[in-house]
């Protein structure tokens, strides 16, 4: 390890301050320690993946928090490496996983949207990760891995009947699965409140008033006899208008039946998804799967669904930290990282397996409840937070553990992305990189051993949906980080039609403000993105422009045009793909214990 490494960015220096003198000497200790066991067996090892929904930096004690209590994923920063600018490939879920399976920008995939929906929202919606797009699962299993895919997918489902799972995590090189196909959502817990009810409800009001007038403006007209519309074309177009509109209005009310479900595989196990021990019941599954797999090697992806709102903890944790029930949340995910990694140790797997801890995007800051709680986390010094690509949006937590093998207690500032984790478990498993496609991410493996200082991200592409909203670069010759700054989200509460109102931010229109010329920053003096580089506090201002230019003039020409997998026609909710346990007249209720009997059906 390079010392500089500790406090090289002025940043890592600020959040890690709390780290103490004493604490820093035990880890230079056990850095020098390391040299001596690097004859370990360094391929095929079992690989967990541990990914946070919506964490921010800030909210773990590794990364400087002293009030949320995180000692097991901090234990992972002690034995392993801790990434400081570890860099979530889009500041939005769907996206951000796209890449994160596939190693490459999600615009390659179509996973990208185009208009102002960056996510899917709906089972039944048609679109979802290409059956094209080769992820790390598929590549893992066909070396002979057991793998599975324990919580959120969020990478949709059906492509054309309720049952093709075309997208589904099976369909996608993992063995089992257990967990949800979309997100959690507010809606799926009752008293939670609705993050889109009340906004579908705004924009459907227009509709059903206009064909309501339309309707009767016409059955008067008819009625009256100034028109001769035949009666039978009348009869089937008020039909099928109110029809749609009743199958609508049925959906929205019956929105946590029909979109928040868990599943085993292929089956639906619980409808609608009950949050009561779900960290247990998840965290239960992830061990089982190790234990099954104690003599071949595994990838297990371990997707949590904290603490993504609705925030739920069980009764051990609710109540217990300083910061809410969003606190709570964060010692509960904390809680499961310790069991997974006891039940690694207890089966004397440590040494065999590569474990990685992330979220897919920052914090949440616009995320507070209807009582005035903050349900969202905390990003540090970083400005902004998720659906945003100022820092806090997209600079993730970033640690990775295998006893032995990558150093412990060591700190790299180099940019990273979470696409590098695609090759480098790819190459561990001695399986093929893809040759017949561009793989934006890099193998961490020399960095992580310390046998080399640079990153091979020399530029960074941020993206907000399909709109190139940033550039950074590390020149291959200096220690300067330059972000450029296309435009920005108003999401300050000053801004009355910004991202607040609508609690997130999207890509266009009122929500941003655009920059010409773009904004420039060195995040390696100003991580916190306060003050704007001019050509006059920056004497290579155009320079570095025009280098950025150029990197994104081959950037684009690198991208091929694929089907949208978020147009409005892959988002909407399809009645035809809308999956169900029970039937619709029992308002798909079913919930299965482990033996797949039903523990339970009641009807409406
Ligand atoms: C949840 O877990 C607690 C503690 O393990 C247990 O007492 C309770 O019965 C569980 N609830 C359900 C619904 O399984
Ligand atoms: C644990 O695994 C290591 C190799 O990873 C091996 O050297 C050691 O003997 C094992 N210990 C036990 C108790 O099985
Ligand atoms: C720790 O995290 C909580 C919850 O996000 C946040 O409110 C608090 O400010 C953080 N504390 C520190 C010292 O970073
Ligand atoms: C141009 O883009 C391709 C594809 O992303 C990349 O592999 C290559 O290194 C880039 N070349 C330069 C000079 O940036």
């Amino acid at each position: 390890m390079h010392p500089r490494g500790v406090v090289g960015v002025r940043g890592t220096r600020l959040i890690l301050a709390h780290v103490s003198r004493k604490k820093m000497r035990l880890l230079l200790f056990l850095v020098i320690c390391q040299c001596a066991i690097n004859s370990v067996k360094t391929h095929n090892p079992n690989v967990i993946l541990l990914m946070a929904d919506d964490l921010g930096i800030g909210d773990l004690g590794c990364y400087g928090n002293r009030t949320l209590r995180t000692s097991n994923i901090d234990r992972l920063a002690e034995e392993g490496v801790t990434l400081t600018q570890h860099i979530a490939a889009s500041p939005l879920c769907t996206p951000s996983r796209a890449a994160f399976l596939t190693g490459r920008y999600p615009i390659r995939s179509g996973m990208a949207a185009f208009s102002r929906v960056g996510v899917f929202l709906f089972s039944a919606s048609s679109g979802g990760l290409p059956s094209e797009e080769v992820t790390f699962s598929k590549l893992l299993k066909q070396r002979g891995y057991a793998t599975a895919l324990i919580g959120k997918w969020h990478l949709g489902m059906n492509c054309e009947s309720s049952n093709d799972f075309c997208h589904h995590p099976l369909s996608h090189g993992f063995d089992y699965f257990y967990g949800l196909t979309v997100t959690n959502f507010r809606d799926c817990k009752p008293g939670q409140g609705s993050v889109f009810l009340k906004g579908v409800q705004k924009s459907l009001v227009i509709p059903i008033q206009i064909t309501g007038i339309t309707l009767v403006s016409l059955a008067i007209v008819q009625y009256i006899g100034l028109l001769k519309v035949p009666f039978q074309a009348l009869g089937y177009c008020l039909l099928i208008a109110a029809i749609s509109l009743a199958v609508l209005i049925f959906f929205f009310y019956h929105f946590r039946h029909l979109n928040c479900f868990l599943m085993r595989d292929h089956q639906i196990i619980q409808q609608p998804l009950s949050y009561e021990n779900l960290t247990q019941r998840l965290t239960k599954e992830a061990m089982q799967f190790i234990r099954r797999n104690t003599d071949t090697p595994f990838l297990l992806f371990l997707s949590y669904l904290h603490v993504h709102t609705a925030l739920y903890a069980s009764k051990n944790f609710r109540g217990k930290s300083k910061h809410g029930l969003y606190g709570d949340a964060v010692e509960e995910m904390d809680w499961s990282v310790g069991q997974v990694l006891d039940v690694l140790e207890k089966y004397n797997l440590s040494d065999k397996t590569l474990v990685y801890f992330t979220s897919d995007q920052g914090a949440h800051v616009e995320e507070i409840s209807s009582s005035g709680e903050v349900h969202g986390g905390y990003n540090g010094i970083y400005k902004g937070g998720k659906s945003m690509n100022w820092e806090g949006g997209i600079r993730v937590p970033g640690l990775l553990r295998w006893p032995g093998v990558i150093q412990a207690g060591a700190y790299i500032d180099e940019p990273t992305s979470n696409m590098d984790i695609f090759p480098t478990i790819v190459k561990l498993a001695e399986a093929q990189l893809p040759s017949d496609r561009i793989i934006d991410g890099h193998d961490l493996m020399p960095l992580l051993q310390g046998k080399v200082t640079r990153s091979k991200h020399e530029f960074l592409f941020h993206y907000c949906n399909a709109y190139l909203n940033a550039v950074r670069w590390h020149p291959g010759n200096s220690e300067s980080v330059w972000k450029v700054i296309f435009f920005t989200p108003n999401f300050s509460p000053e801004d009355s039609n910004g991202c607040y109102d609508s609690h997130v931010c999207f890509c266009h229109g009122g929500f941003i403000t655009q920059h010409d010329p773009p904004l420039l920053f060195d995040l390696s003096r100003d991580p916190e993105e306060k003050v704007p580089l001019t050509p006059e506090t920056e004497s290579r201002f155009y320079e570095i422009l025009r280098v950025i230019h150029l990197a994104v003039d081959n950037h684009t020409r690198s991208l091929h045009p694929v089907p949208d997998q978020l147009s409005w026609d892959n988002l909407l909710w399809k009645p035809w793909l809308q999956v169900c346990c029970s039937s619709l007249f029992q308002s798909c209720y079913c919930d299965y214990d482990s033996e797949g009997r039903p523990l339970e059906v009641r009807s409406g």
